[in-house]
C-alpha cells in the first residue's frame, strides 16, 4: 500500500469510529408497590420488576442506556440518574424542573448516554418522598476495555446500598411534611434493603480466600450520614463519584447522603463470616444496620463484637481531606476549559448559598438564600424551551450573596442562570446544627475545601487547588462551609438540591439554567420527540427545533 492509501485507510477507520454509534443497553422496568421488610416488619415498598433494591444498571462509558419505565404506582413517577452527567441532555434528568412526571398506568422511555464517565452511581425516584419507599438501585459505569484502570481486575463486584429507614410509608411521611411538621428520626438502617439484626447466618456475599473484591458503597438514605466498615477487613479506596482516587486504606468510611465510594477488599483473614456494618453518625442515639459476608467454605459465625464507629466531626473532616485525585490515572475525567489544572483557571463569579430553616405560615420550610423552592406544573426546562419562561418563573430572585437576614423565608420557584462555559466558585455555608449534603445535577465539581466556621475570601488560600476529587455530592458540616469549583459547560436546566429528603421536599433546592448562546445542537439536544409535555405547553405545537 502506498503511504497515501494507508493515510486514506486510517482516515476511513477514524471516520467509522466517529460515525459508529455507541452500543445500546435496553431495560424494561415495571414499577409497582410490593411488600418489603427492611427493618424486619412488613411495609409497602416500591419495587422495580419485583425487586427491592431495584436492578443494577451495568453500563460501560459511552453506552446509550434506554429504560422503558411502566408506572404501576398510584402516583406520578420520575427517576433521576444520580451523578450521571447527562451531557447536553437535562431532558432526561428526572426532576420536576426538567420533566413532566410519568402518570400512573402509563410508560415513558428514558434515553441517555453515560458519556465519558466511570464509577459507582445510583438511581432513585424523585417525586415526593418516594425514595423513602425504595425504587433505588446501583448504576455502574465500567471503564472501556482500552482505558487502563489503576488496579487489577477484582474477582467480583458487590453493591452495598446503605441508608437510614423509616417504618412509615412514604405517603405518611409526605403528609407529615405537608402538615408543616418534620419527620423526626429514622427507625433503623438497612444494607441492600435488609438489616440482619439477629445474625441469621445467611451471607449476602461470598469471597474466595485470597481474592480481592470491589464493593460499591452508596448512601441511598434520607438524612443520616453513615459510617461503613467490615469486621477485620480494611478497605482500599479506588474511586469516588467518578474519580480514580489516590488508593488510601481505610478501616471505615463516612458516607454522607447521596455519596458513593468504590473500595477493594481482600479476603485474607480467617475463613469465616464477618459483619458489614453501617451506623449513623452525629446522632444522639446511633442506629446500626448489619449484613453478613462470608468466605467460600468458611467455617464459623461472624463475631458479635461490632467494630465501633469513630466519634466526632474532626475525624470526618480529616477523612474528607485525605481523599485525593490520582492525577496520573488515565480515565475520562473533567477537563475544565481544556486544562486539567482547575486551580489555574480564573474564577469569574462567586456564588454563596446559605441554607436556613424556619416556619412560613406556621409550616416548616427549608430554604437557600432565603427562598424555599416551589415546583411548577410546567417543568422549567419546557417553559424555557417554548419561550414561555416569564409565564412560569423569574430568573435570579436570589442573588449571589445571601440576604442579611435568613429568617424570613419566601416561597417561590428558584432559578438562577449562569453564563455558558464560565468557571464559577460556589460556597455552601451551613449555619444550622444539622449536616447538609448537596448534589448538583449535570456536573462533576472540584470539592476544594470543607471547613468549620464561616467563609471569607481569605479562606481561598486553604483550598486544595491541585488534587481535589471531582464529584457530584458534597457534605457541609454544621456551622461549617464547603467550596466547590466548576465550569458551567453543560447546557441545560440543572437541579441543585439538598440530598436530605425532608429538606429537599420542603424547598431546599433550586435550578441553575445554563443556555448556550448559539442554541446549537453541538451544545444541547432538542426536545426529544418522545418527551412528555404538560402544564401550559401541553397543547401547544412543539417548537420547530430551536437548536440546529
Ligand atoms: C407489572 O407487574 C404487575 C404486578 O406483578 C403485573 O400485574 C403487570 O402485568 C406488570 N406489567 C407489565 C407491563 O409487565
Ligand atoms: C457488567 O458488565 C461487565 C462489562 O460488560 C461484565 O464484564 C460483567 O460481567 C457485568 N456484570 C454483571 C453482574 O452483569
Ligand atoms: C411504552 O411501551 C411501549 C411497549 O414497549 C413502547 O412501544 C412505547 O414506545 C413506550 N412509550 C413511551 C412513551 O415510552
Ligand atoms: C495512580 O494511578 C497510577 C496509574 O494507573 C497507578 O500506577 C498509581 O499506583 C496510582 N497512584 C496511587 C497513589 O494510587
Ligand atoms: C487570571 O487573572 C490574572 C490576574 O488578573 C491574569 O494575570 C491571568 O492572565 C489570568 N489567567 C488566565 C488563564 O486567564
Ligand atoms: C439570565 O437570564 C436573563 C433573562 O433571560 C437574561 O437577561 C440574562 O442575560 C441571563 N444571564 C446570564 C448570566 O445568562
Amino acid at each position: 500500500m502506498t503511504r497515501g492509501a494507508i493515510f486514506a485507510l486510517v482516515l476511513c477507520l477514524m471516520g467509522a469510529a466517529v460515525m459508529g454509534e455507541d452500543p445500546y443497553l435496553y431495560f424494561t422496568w415495571n414499577v409497582t408497590y410490593g411488600t418489603i421488610s427492611p427493618l424486619g416488619i412488613d411495609q409497602q415498598g416500591i419495587l422495580i420488576n419485583g425487586q427491592f433494591p431495584g436492578p443494577e444498571i451495568n453500563s460501560t462509558s459511552n453506552n446509550n442506556v434506554v429504560v422503558n419505565v411502566f408506572n404501576n404506582l398510584d402516583e406520578p413517577l420520575l427517576f433521576t440518574w444520580h451523578g450521571v452527567q447527562q451531557r447536553k441532555n437535562s431532558w432526561q434528568d428526572g426532576t420536576l424542573g426538567t420533566q413532566c412526571p410519568i402518570a400512573p398506568g402509563t410508560n415513558y422511555t428514558y434515553k441517555f448516554q453515560v458519556k465519558d464517565q466511570i464509577g459507582s452511581f445510583f438511581y432513585y425516584p424523585t417525586v415526593g418522598m418516594q425514595r423513602a419507599a425504595g425504587g433505588f438501585g446501583g448504576l455502574r459505569i465500567n471503564s472501556r476495555l482500552l482505558i487502563p484502570v489503576p488496579y487489577a481486575d477484582p474477582e467480583d463486584e458487590y453493591w452495598v446500598l446503605i441508608g437510614d429507614w423509616y417504618g412509615k410509608s412514604h405517603k405518611t411521611l409526605q403528609s407529615t411534611l405537608d402538615s408543616g411538621r418534620n419527620i423526626g428520626r429514622p427507625d433503623g438502617v438497612h444494607i441492600n434493603g435488609k438489616n440482619d439484626v439477629v445474625g441469621s447466618g445467611k451471607a449476602i456475599y461470598t469471597m474466595k480466600p485470597g481474592k480481592t473484591y470491589k464493593y460499591r458503597i452508596c448512601n441511598v438514605g434520607l438524612k443520616d450520614s453513615l459510617n461503613f466498615r467490615i469486621q477485620g477487613h480494611p478497605m482500599k479506596l479506588v474511586e469516588s463519584e467518578g474519580s480514580h482516587t489516590v488508593q488510601n486504606i481505610y478501616d471505615s468510611l463516612d458516607v454522607h447522603v447521596g455519596q458513593c465510594f468504590s473500595v477493594l477488599v481482600t479476603a485474607d483473614k480467617e475463613p469465616k463470616s464477618y459483619y458489614m456494618v453501617a451506623s449513623t453518625r452525629f446522632t444522639k442515639k446511633a442506629l446500626t444496620g448489619k449484613a453478613i459476608i462470608s468466605y467460600t467454605n468458611g467455617v464459623g459465625p461472624a463475631s458479635p463484637l461490632i467494630p465501633l464507629a469513630p466519634v466526632g466531626w474532626a475525624w470526618s473532616l480529616n477523612q474528607f481531606r485525605s481523599f485525593r485525585w490520582n492525577l496520573t490515572a488515565s480515565a475520562a475525567r473533567p477537563n475544565p476549559q481544556g486544562s486539567y489544572h482547575y486551580g489555574q483557571i480564573n474564577i469569574t463569579r462567586t456564588i454563596k448559598f446559605v441554607n436556613s430553616v424556619s416556619n412560613v405560615n406556621g409550616k416548616l420550610r427549608y430554604a437557600i438564600n432565603g427562598v424555599s423552592h416551589v415546583d411548577t406544573e410546567t417543568p422549567l426546562k419546557l417553559a424555557e424551551y417554548y419561550g414561555l419562561s416569564d409565564k412560569v418563573f423569574k430568573y435570579n430572585i436570589i442573588g449571589d450573596v445571601p440576604p442579611a437576614s435568613l429568617d424570613n423565608i419566601k416561597l417561590a420557584t428558584n432559578v438562577l442562570n449562569t453564563t455558558f462555559r464560565t468557571f464559577i466558585e460556589i460556597i455552601f455555608e451551613n449555619p444550622t446544627k444539622t449536616i447538609q449534603s448537596y448534589n448538583l445535577a449535570g456536573y462533576s465539581f472540584f470539592a476544594v475545601a470543607v471547613e468549620p466556621g464561616t467563609w471569607s475570601p481569605e479562606k481561598r488560600k486553604n483550598y486544595n487547588l491541585l488534587d481535589a476529587i471531582s464529584r457530584h455530592t458534597i457534605q457541609v458540616f454544621p456551622k461549617s462551609w464547603a467550596a466547590i469549583m466548576l465550569t458551567f459547560d453543560n447546557a441545560g436546566m440543572w437541579n441543585l438540591r439538598s440530598e436530605n429528603a425532608e429538606n429537599r421536599y420542603l424547598g431546599q433546592q433550586l435550578y441553575i439554567s445554563v443556555l448556550s448562546p448559539e442554541r446549537s445542537l453541538r451544545d444541547e439536544y432538542n426536545l426529544p420527540e418522545r418527551q412528555l409535555v404538560c402544564g401550559i405547553v401541553k397543547d401547544l405545537p412543539r417548537p420547530t427545533p430551536s437548536y440546529s
